[in-house]
């Protein structure tokens, strides 16, 4: 199998969130002590993904490049694409194309973090799937805000519904998706819903009707927080500091992820965390190269 390329969607206005996203990129706020972005990248890093593509809007994408680079840094690779105007989830796979060339994916939206003990083992599991998608089904007390499964008696997937006013199940499709190489080539098949967009419900069909689509549990051991509202913002903060100021670890840092799985060296982490200085990040880069 050619070996998946990743997609961060991070395009969007961020017009729940205004007046803080007038200015800014949603997926470039803090969650607690790190840029939004850095979780969802370092979900696919955590898949074993290293040839990702970042899909913001044109006004945003240079603070992108800012914060993240060409990502060398982290022995992985980033490129960037203009999403000029913000149609639905699916067309990403249509802007990517090219990038993708032919390649099977992992598509997370920009503003998804995911937290849990078995996280590497369900995502390199999805990732070895050759044929066909897998995406994730979560839980949640609020599933008419999402994508949400609809199981036939037997617990086999009916359909994929979005923002149901009638939710059929209480599980919410989580914005992870690993897709095969077919997704750009259904895409482009895909018509506008009644709100006018490309809806990644509608591409996720296309493949449950070809018996392509695996829907994997992801269960209650696993944290899925969205930042959707100010609130569920506040929240997945306060989230990542009770845990990191419990273990004295963090969750989320890409330059933690690439040194433990071996994509830069101990010198290359020295010489990152000699740039962030006695700041509390720098501080934690060194205390993992002390501790190895
Ligand atoms: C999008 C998708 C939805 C999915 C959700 C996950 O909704 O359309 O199917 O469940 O992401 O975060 P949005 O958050 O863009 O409204």
């Amino acid at each position: 199998m050619t070996q998946r390329k990743g997609i961060i969607l991070a395009g969007g206005t961020g017009t729940r969130l205004y007046p803080i996203t007038i200015g800014v990129s949603k997926q470039l706020l803090p969650i607690y002590d790190k840029p939004m972005i850095y979780y969802p990248l370092t979900t696919l890093m955590l898949s074993g993904i290293r040839e990702i593509a970042i899909i913001t809007t044109p006004v945003d994408q240079d603070q992108f490049r800012r914060t993240l680079g060409d990502g060398s840094q982290w022995g992985i690779s980033l490129d960037y694409i203009t999403q000029p105007t913000p149609d639905g989830l699916a067309q990403a796979y249509i802007l990517a194309e090219g990038f993708l060339g032919g390649a099977p994916s992992a598509m997370v939206l920009g503003d998804n973090i995911f937290f849990g003990h078995g996280l590497p083992i369900l995502l390199q599991e999805a990732d070895r799937a050759a044929d066909g998608g897998t995406v994730f089904g979560y839980h949640v007390a609020d599933p008419e805000r999402y994508g949400v499964v609809d199981f036939d008696a037997s617990g086999q997937v009916r359909a994929i519904v979005e923002k149901p006013a009638m939710p059929p199940s209480n599980y919410a499709v989580t914005g992870l998706y690993f897709l095969d190489e077919t997704a750009s080539r259904r895409a482009r098949d895909v018509t506008p819903s009644a709100r006018g967009e490309l809806e990644i419900a509608s591409l996720l069909e296309m493949y449950l009707a070809d018996g392509a689509l695996s829907v994997k549990q992801m269960g209650r051991g696993y944290a899925w927080l969205d930042t959707g509202t100010h609130a569920s913002l506040l929240d997945a903060g306060n989230f990542v500091r009770t845990l990191e100021q419990r273990q004295g670890l963090q969750s989320g840092s890409p330059d933690e992820i690439a040194f433990s799985n071996g994509w830069i060296s101990a010198d290359d982490l020295i010489k990152r965390a000699n740039q962030f200085g006695k700041n509390s990040y720098g501080t934690y880069l060194k205390r993992l190269i002390s501790e190895t």
